[in-house]
This record gives C-alpha cells, structure tokens and sequence, in this order.
C-alpha cells in the first residue's frame, strides 16, 4: 500500500521534462506571432457568435461586465499559464506541469479533464458549426434535413428508420471533424498558415460587426444597466468563461515553437487581451443596436444585423461563425493530440499516441483518434449536454495549474524565465476565482462531474495493470 500511494505521488524531474522536450522529434516552426494566431483561433468561437445571446438575458447590457470579470478570472490563470510554459515548454502542458508539481496520479487526473475541455469542448463547438452551417445553406435554399443533422433528442418524426429505430446522425458535424483532422495531419506550419488565415478573417469580420452597427446604436437599449443585479453578471461570467477558454491551449504546442520561453507568455496573454477588447466591443455594439430581451436565439450577432434591414451585412456574420468555429476546432484538436502525446511518452497511456509521422512530423495516430471520436460521438449528442462539462473540467485544469505554480516557485523548482506578476497574490485570486466559478455550475454538472473523476480513476488504474508502466 505504502508503494503504491508513493508511486501514485511520484513526481517528474523537472530535468528530465526538458531534456525530453529539448529532444522532441516535432517541427519547431512557429513565432510569437502564429502564437497569438493560435490562441485567439483557439478563443473566438461559439461564445461570442452564440452564447453571448443566452448571456445577455441574465446579464441584460451589462453583459459588457460580464466579459470583464470572466476575462479577469482567466487573465489570472493565464499568467500562470504563461510562467509555467515558459519554464517548463514541453506539449502536455497543464498535464505535465502537474505531474511536476503533484506527481503521477494528479496529473492524470488534470489530463484526463483536459479531454472535457478540449474533446468534449470540440463536439460541442462541432454541433454549433453545423447549425451555422444548414442555416448559412438555407440562405441559398439549400436544405440539410433534420435526421441528417440534429442530435438524437430532436424531432425526428420524418427520420428514415432501420428495424424501427430512426436513423438520426449529424453529417455536417462529422465532416468537419474529418475535415479539421486531415489539416492537423499534414503538418503544424500547414495548420498554423491555415489558422492565421481564417484568424485574419475572423477578426476583420468582428471588426466589420462593430464599425457597421456603430451608428445603429441607441442609448435607450442600455437602460437598465443591470436589470438582474451584480448576481445577473455573475451569472453572465460563468457563462462566457467558455468564451475565453483556449488561450491554455498556445502552451501545448511548446516543443513546436522557434523560441518557447519568449513566445509563449507572448502567445497566451496576448491572444486573451486581444479576445477581451473584441468581446468588449462586439458586445457594447451588440447590446446597442438590439434590446437585451430579443438576444436570446442562436444567432444574435447575425439578428442584430437583419433587424437593422442590413441582411447582406448579416450574411458576412454567418460566414464569420463558421470561420471561427472552425478554427476552434481546428486549435483543440491540436492540443489534445500533443497532451495525448506526453501521457503517452509518460507511459501512461499506450505508445502508439505518440508514434510521430515520419513524412509529417505530426502525431499522426493520435490525432487519427481524437479527430474520429469527436466526429462520431458529435454526430449523435446534443450541444448543451456537452458544453456544461467543458466548463467545469477547464476550471478544475485552470486551479490545479495556480496552485502548482504557487507550489513550484515556493519549492524553488525552476528559475522562472516570465514571472507572474504581483506572486502570489494573482495565483492565489486565480485559483479561488476558478472555485467560485466551478460553485457557480448547476448541480447536474457536478455531478456529471463526479462520474467523470471516477471512470478516470478506474481507468487510470486499469492502464496501469494493462500497460504495467511498460511500452505495448
Ligand atoms: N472559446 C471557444 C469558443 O468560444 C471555446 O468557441
């Protein structure tokens, strides 16, 4: 027993961490600048196309608010973020940093939440791209029917059925999952130059929602401020944390960047302050041209602008969702196969995760895999029942990671090469803002939760008897 819980407990030499990752047979081919490209890919999505509406109704204009404080809570974890990766730049990222800090088994436990956050995320992000995308076709009176792309629990009346069970499955969603995961695989400059491109686009295509609706603002829109109170806000924030999720992922892609320890804290805090100011805007403009109590649908950005008359104007919104959702995709499936790939060089996960193509360079078997779980099982659930887990999962990452920083600098593990600033007292605020945001989810995400930690630990255990901490 006294083995066990040592071996559960046993720690990574940081050396060897590095010198592992000094050693990576990945490409190191990106800068700063595809860093920040990266995260903002990784952030602007479905939070500020979809779930800013359903944020609104409890926030009403001071949803502005909410942006604030939900940019705040992950400022604080980014700053750790940001020491950590530079210190320690190898792919697992928030995985490794706690194997560092807390040993074997928490880490598996951090890794085995990344996959909500990252996995589960991406189905939820691929659920939304495909209402965009039947809505976008609409448009052109090209019509998806409903069995070929909703979730089991839609009315699928007209479904076509196979021994009396409706055939339901949510094509759209998978292709783009195949899709997403072929880029993945060629190579990381070739997904980094198709990042920056859309990244581009999708900026300038938020910038175009705020210049266009500037003029279309009406101050009476802003009254009351606060209809809920400073509880509405809060609710708002919790909500919208799922918008600033990804910034975390920049740190996975370390053993592939030109200069990691100047880069990253580049890449991350400087993709989510970006993000932040466009949140800002966006949702100043938003909240101006349309009354709070019309933004609850799944489209706001794209309303607002066909109820101004401008339907062109919304048409380019649509297409910007679908940009962005895209590049999310494309971000998190990324890092979910680089965290796969250091728990596999860790032994715990089996070896073929990080098998690298000898042509490509990628990790190309585990980015087979996660590219084929979330197309299939994207193909069947609904968005909601996934979304709600991928918060909770990316809060529990994000607390683990403040405190380990906290740990390491007291422990005096490693020379930080980027300092987070005001220690500890950001670390510490981070760490319990992420607490009362993960208090603040319902009670059924707990207990999804709670599920989920404990097939992880059974899992963790039956790896190791499989894989008996030897390579298959
Ligand atoms: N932050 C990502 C989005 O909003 C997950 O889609």
């Amino acid at each position: 027993m006294d083995k066990l819980f040592k071996e559960l407990f046993k720690k990574k030499p940081i050396e060897l961490a590095i010198e592992e990752a000094e050693k990576t047979p990945l490409k190191r081919a990106l800068n700063s600048f595809d860093l920040i490209l990266f995260g903002i890919g990784a952030i602007v999505g479905a939070g500020i196309f979809a779930l800013v509406g359903v944020a609104s109704t409890f926030s009403g204009p001071a949803v502005i608010l909410s942006f604030i404080l939900a940019g705040l809570v992950c400022l604080f974890s980014a700053f750790s973020y940001a020491e950590l990766s530079s210190s320690i730049p190898i792919s697992g990222s928030a995985y490794t940093y706690s194997y560092i800090a807390f040993g074997e088994f928490i880490a598996f436990l951090v890794g085995w939440n990344l996959i909500l956050e990252y996995l589960v995320g991406n189905m939820a992000v691929a659920i939304s791209w495909s209402a965009y995308f039947k809505t976008l076709l609409s448009n052109f009176h090209i019509y998806i029917p409903d069995w070929l792309s909703s979730s089991y629990n839609a009315n699928l009346s007209y479904a076509p059925k196979i021994f009396n069970i409706p055939v339901v499955f949510n094509l759209p969603a998978f292709l783009i999952m195949i899709f997403i995961t072929f880029i993945l695989l060629i190579g990381i400059k070739e997904s980094a130059k198709f990042n920056n491109f859309l990244v581009i686009l999708k900026v300038s295509i938020l910038l175009f929602f705020v210049i266009i609706g500037f003029s279309f603002i009406n101050t009476e829109n802003y009254k009351p401020f606060m209809p809920n109170g400073f509880g509405g806000v809060l609710t708002g924030a919790g909500l919208l944390f799922f918008a600033y999720i990804g910034f975390d992922a920049v740190s996975t892609t370390a053993e592939e960047v030109k200069n990691p320890k100047i880069s990253l804290p580049i890449g991350i805090i400087g993709s989510l302050l970006i993000s932040t100011i466009i949140y800002i805007l966006v949702a100043f403009v938003l909240l101006g041209i349309l009354y709070y109590k019309h933004l609850n649908i799944a489209d706001p950005l794209a309303r607002a602008l066909s109820n101004i008359n401008l339907i062109w104007a919304s048409s380019i919104i649509s297409i910007g969702a679908l940009i962005s959702t895209t590049t999310v995709l494309l971000v998190f499936q990324m890092g979910q196969s680089r965290i796969f790939l250091a728990m596999s060089r860790d032994k715990l996960i089996p070896m073929l995760f990080s098998k690298i193509h000898p042509k490509f360079k990628t990790p190309y078997i585990s980015i087979i895999i996660c590219g084929f779980i979330v197309a299939i099982v994207s193909g069947f659930v609904d968005i909601s029942s996934v979304a709600e887990l991928t918060n909770i999962g990316t809060l529990f990452a994000f607390l683990i990671i403040n405190v380990g920083v906290i740990y390491l600098r007291i422990k005096k593990q490693f020379i930080p090469v980027f300092k987070t600033p005001l220690f500890p007292l950001i670390p510490i605020l981070g760490a319990i803002s992420c607490f009362i945001l993960m208090l603040s989810l319902p009670k059924i995400t707990w207990i999804r939760f709670i599920v989920w930690l404990i097939l992880g630990i059974f899992i963790y255990f039956l790896l190791r008897f499989v894989l008996n901490k030897k390579t298959i």
